[in-house]
């Protein structure tokens, strides 16, 4: 048996009592209510819920993007609180990947020089046995030399998910990774970051709208107008579906089509 104390010290986040309020006055809004979440090590976890249910929100206070109005973000036992930016900054480097749902890749610069840029910024020599492995993976090796926008979506969110791995990083946020991938490039790209956590033991944690992708995850935690509103240990695909339907959680109508037709699990 662990003890809670045991579970705590292995945890590479965890949120204590995080509320975020934009604006201000009449305009305030509460994107987070009290969030209190921990992630265990080795971990892939799927963050779910409606639409303004603060997702985003939450994944940029845990990645160290924004910082909480009240509570603490601790990530690989550092409360993020007690740094300042330029602390910050060097945590993030060098132990968080984002992987950001419209890619942010820099235009000017080819495949590779986009790949390797946060080692560059780490002033990191490049492990290139490690950037040989991840290209091969995210199936870019033929691509190296091209640049972003002679790309497809898919392969660019490839890009943007070999640039987040490159460092090794403890953990790895993603929002959306495979929002606009087709459904088999989407299924190499959720193979590919569940191995990253059973492979290298990174933690993972993905916010996704789709029950198949989070089928892929260890648990998946929904959120429900900022609060915690339940979680599914190993979930298939048709639970975490049932489970969105009593949220209220699909947003359009494409995802009721894509609850209509039969799933059976993963891609
Ligand atoms: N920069 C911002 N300024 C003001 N309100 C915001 C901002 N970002 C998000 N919000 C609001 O906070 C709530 C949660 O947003 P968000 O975290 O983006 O939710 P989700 O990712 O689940 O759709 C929403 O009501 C949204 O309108
Ligand atoms: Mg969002």
């Amino acid at each position: 048996m662990h003890t809670s104390q045991d579970l705590r010290q292995a945890e590479a986040v965890r949120l204590d009592a995080v509320s975020k309020i934009y604006g201000q006055g009449d305009s305030k809004v509460a994107a987070l209510r009290g969030l209190s979440l921990g992630f265990a090590d080795g971990t892939f976890t799927a963050v779910m819920g409606p639409s303004g249910s603060g997702k985003s929100t939450f994944l940029h206070c845990a990645a160290g993007l924004a910082r909480p109005t009240s509570g603490r973000v601790v990530v690989g036992g550092r409360d993020l609180s007690g740094l300042d930016d330029d602390q910050l900054t060097m945590l993030r480097r060098n132990r968080i990947g984002f992987i950001f749902q419209a890619f942010n890749l820099l235009p000017a610069l080819t495949v590779m020089e986009n790949i390797t840029l946060p080692l560059q910024l780490a002033g990191e020599r490049p492990d290139k046995g490690l950037i040989r492995t991840v290209v091969q993976r995210v199936g870019l090796a033929e691509r190296l030399g091209h640049l972003p926008s002679e790309l497809s979506g898919g392969q660019q969110q490839r890009v943007a998910i070999a640039r987040a791995l490159v460092t090794r990083p403890a953990v790895v946020f993603a929002d959306e990774p495979t929002g606009a991938l087709d459904t088999r490039t989407a299924s190499a790209v959720l193979g590919l970051l569940r191995e990253s956590v059973d492979n290298a033991r990174q933690t993972l944690v993905m916010v996704t709208h789709d029950p198949v992708a989070a089928s892929y995850a260890d648990r998946v935690v929904f959120l429900a107008d900022g609060a915690f509103a339940g979680e599914l240990l190993r979930p298939t695909a048709d639970a975490v579906a049932a489970r969105m339907t009593r949220l209220g959680a699909w947003e359009d109508d494409n995802q009721h089509q894509a609850l209509a037709q039969p799933s059976g699990g993963r891609y």
